[in-house]
């Protein structure tokens, strides 16, 4: 079993880097033994020195890495064992494709495994998003993307259901099978759901929506972004209307979300495409007299609001 004492972080990430072992195990001061130190702080422990690392720095180390953290075992009185498992990359949606790219994302993906209500960063950026856009006032939401509903859901849960069932709710999406989870999921309730490629939105001859989201979806290759988004805010934004844009920042890998997105031709993450789309949404909402507010971490929020 390898032992850190006293190394330095660049020490072992460069070990880490080496192991080609599914599973790396290795021994560290356990850092409940800490108390109020910053990682890298030296600290003795049975008359040896070690160096301090959180299981915060750790779990980023594992997501760094591509590997998941399992429970970390207590070895001696100053040490426990941290155990990183390898992710398998090819255990994701992004490598899969499907035949028919309207179903890529369908309930019978494995996109439909994932939860995103259920991790913390997005939970927490998505409902302060909510809050400032002043969900409880807004009469007609459109989301753009709406999958098997998982954002109006949330909102439900928000307001309770006497509350949402006074507001109207569009979704659209082009997968069927995701909106045919969704149909059932808000059957009874105020919510049109429209299986249609958001190109060609116009054919649902809309009214103007108090609210707009759109998470994860127009960035996707089938969809101009920059036209599109300019589009939308003349035509389907009423003139008090608020926006909510969900950009990500991360790929999902067997069980993990892990932050970054990926650019193409890019074998790490590069995030200049991500970048410029959100600055060119800021500053056009910003000329035309929006305060406009970028929070999130692995979703970036990009939450507009009318001035005046
Ligand atoms: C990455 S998923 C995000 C779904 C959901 N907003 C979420 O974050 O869980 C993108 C969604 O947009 C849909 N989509 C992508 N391009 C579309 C298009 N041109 N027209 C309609 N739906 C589209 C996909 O089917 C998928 O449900």
């Amino acid at each position: 079993m390898k032992i850190f004492t006293d190394e330095s972080l660049y020490e072992i990430l460069s070990w880490l880097k080496v192991q080609d072992s599914e599973l790396i195990e290795f021994e560290i001061l356990n850092p409940d033994l800490a108390q109020n130190s910053y990682v890298g702080a030296t600290l003795t422990c049975n008359e040896k020195t070690y160096r301090y690392f959180s299981y915060k720095a750790l779990s980023n180390l594992a997501e760094i890495l591509f590997c998941k953290m399992l429970t970390p075992r207590i070895s001696s009185v100053c040490r426990v064992i941290i155990r990183f498992k390898k992710l398998d990359k090819q255990r994701s949606f992004h490598t899969i494709t499907n035949s028919v790219k309207e179903e890529k994302y369908g309930s019978n993906s494995n996109f439909a495994d994932i939860n995103k209500n259920e991790e913390p960063s997005f939970l927490s950026a998505y409902l302060k998003a909510l809050e400032s856009v002043k969900i409880k006032d807004k009469k007609q939401i459109l989301n753009l993307g709406i999958n098997r509903g998982d954002e109006f859901e949330l909102i439900r849960t928000m307001l309770g259901n006497k509350l949402f069932e006074s507001k109207k709710f569009i979704g659209i999406d082009y997968s069927k099978s995701a909106i045919d989870v969704a149909r059932e999921r808000f059957s009874n309730l105020h919510v049109s759901l429209h299986v249609k490629d958001i190109n060609k939105i116009d054919e649902l001859h809309l009214t103007p929506s108090d609210l707009l989201i759109s998470i994860g979806t127009l960035q996707s290759s089938s969809i101009n972004f920059k036209p599109f988004f300019m589009k939308l805010m003349r035509e389907y934004l009423s003139g008090n209307g608020a926006v909510i844009l969900g950009f990500v920042n991360c790929r999902w890998i067997d069980g993990e979300m892990i932050y970054g997105s990926k650019a193409p031709n890019y074998n790490y993450s590069e995030q200049t495409l991500l970048y410029n789309d959100v600055m060119f949404c800021k500053r056009y909402l910003q000329q035309h007299r929006f305060r406009v507010t970028l929070t999130g971490k692995e979703y970036l929020f990009l939450t507009a609001t009318k001035i005046g």
